[in-house]
């Protein structure tokens, strides 16, 4: 398989572009097709799903979900079939399985393992090496899982052994995060009787809505002001039902932000989950002035979703609080585009877990802000930027093996003054092979 990591570096400039017009609609969520996977190895027999996002760090897990006993088939285009082994039933793998890129596809499958009496050796690309394990390898050792080696700093490579008997565990995350509550529930998951994960702050529910959907006995209840408590029962016997992908939110971002920001665009992003754990975005740029129109909400895939009609906007900057990083933590770096062009400042609170995603995110945002000649400060891990009617671009930016780097900044290009360039697309492939193309369908001048 091609990768990014092994591929040479792909530039690409973009120049002020004319109207964004037309439907698009983006792949699917890369969340639920990782999950999609994961559960299909995890059911007895053939799972179906539709829609699968076919970017480079699903496919890296569907290569996971085959080494530890599944048979995956490709069968068209979004259109899978897993053969699954059942909970408890998962073979060793034979080589080392390589993540590319893919922190989800990684963490997740940890705490499959974990649960299981197998060693299975974890690796990934430059990127994912440098991102903290710690935070899977520890909750998922209560489980009965041994770290048998890993690199400096509980990092990539690392050989983990998971239990012979998990036994069920009781957890509270330290950080709001969807891998780590994941990954513990995969890990509980083969291990008897009653589990518990507590979260302070609700993140993405993916895991708990298709565990219920699959058949386990899982129990989801408010925790304080905007936590949960997740009750999973052990051992449960997983039954495989079709799986519909809903898109993406996270993609869906680019255009709908394109659209705000390029004068006298207007275009419809078709299929929009609107799961309130994904939507931060669209709250906060409703908070600045977007116009933003939503139809036809229906449900796809035990998910709603919505076709959202976007038209150019005077957008102006507002506080996003803290407490809704969760619900769109990976759309800050678009944010930060809309911002540039929201007029004065947009203060963005609470951005810590971005110093840990596929790059320093927080650093790599203010520098291709910087090098496009865009007023900000970061305040701790509070990022504010000062925004105006024009932006200068004419950076290069750099993008550190980060697809939404990579997007954000061409997005930004489309609507600055000077053409802007990034240093690197490969990326985008990880979990949006399409956005070139799409992007100029619309109109985008991207070369
Ligand atoms: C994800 C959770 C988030 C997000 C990532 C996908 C998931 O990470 O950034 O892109 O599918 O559970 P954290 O849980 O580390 O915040």
């Amino acid at each position: 398989m091609s990768s990014a990591h092994s591929a040479a570096a792909l530039p690409m400039t973009v120049r002020r572009s004319g109207p964004l017009k037309g439907r698009v609609r983006a792949p699917g969520d890369k969340s639920i097709s990782h999950r999609a996977l994961i559960f299909g190895l995890l059911a007895v027999g053939e799972t179906r799903v539709s829609g699968l996002l076919e970017g480079e760090d699903v496919i890296r897990t569907a290569e996971a979900a085959r080494a530890l006993g599944a048979r995956v088939e490709r069968l068209s285009e979004g259109e899978w079939r897993v053969q699954g082994v059942g909970v408890g039933s998962l073979l060793e793998p034979a080589g080392t399985l390589d993540f590319g890129n893919a922190g989800t596809g990684s963490r997740l499958m940890m705490g499959v393992v974990a649960g299981h009496p197998i060693t299975a050796r974890f690796d990934g690309d430059a990127s994912l090496r440098k991102r903290p394990m710690g935070r899977i390898l520890d909750p998922i050792g209560l489980v009965g899982a041994t770290t048998v080696d890993a690199a400096e700093g509980k990092r990539l490579p690392l050989t983990l052994k998971g239990a012979r008997n998990p036994v069920p565990v009781s957890y509270e995350t330290p950080v709001a995060s969807a891998q780590v509550k994941s990954a513990v529930l995969f890990a509980a998951l083969n291990a008897p009787g009653q589990s518990v994960v507590i979260e302070k702050e609700a993140t993405r529910d993916h895991t708990e809505k298709m565990l219920a959907y699959f058949g386990a006995d899982i129990r989801v209840e408010p925790h304080g002001a905007h936590g949960r408590k997740i009750t999973l029962t052990g051992q449960p016997e997983l039954k495989p039902r079709p799986i519909v992908v809903p898109a993406d939110p996270s993609s869906s971002a680019f255009p709908i932000v394109a659209a705000l920001i390029v004068p006298g665009s207007d275009v419809v992003v078709e299929g929009v989950m609107m799961n309130p754990l994904r939507i931060g975005l669209v709250t906060t740029l409703l908070e600045m002035g977007a116009d933003i129109t939503e139809t036809n909400r229906r449900i796809e895939g035990g998910e709603e979703v919505a076709d959202l009609r976007v038209r150019a906007s005077r957008l102006k900057g507002v506080v996003v609080p803290a407490e809704r990083a969760p619900a769109m933590i990976d759309e800050y770096p678009i944010l930060a585009v809309a911002a540039a062009f929201a007029a004065g400042e947009t203060r963005m609170n609470g951005l810590a877990e971005l110093r840990v995603k596929e790059s320093d995110r927080l650093q790599a945002v203010a520098d291709g802000l910087a090098v496009n000649g865009v007023p900000h400060r970061i305040e701790g891990d509070d990022l504010i930027v000062t925004g105006a009617a024009t932006v200068r671009g004419g950076g290069t930016v750099a993008t550190h093996m980060d697809h939404r780097i990579a997007m954000s900044f061409l997005c930004l290009g489309l609507a600055s003054e000077q053409p802007v360039s990034v240093d690197d697309t490969a990326f985008i492939a990880t979990s949006f092979p399409d956005f070139v193309p799409m992007m100029r369908r619309l109109g985008g001048d991207l070369t």
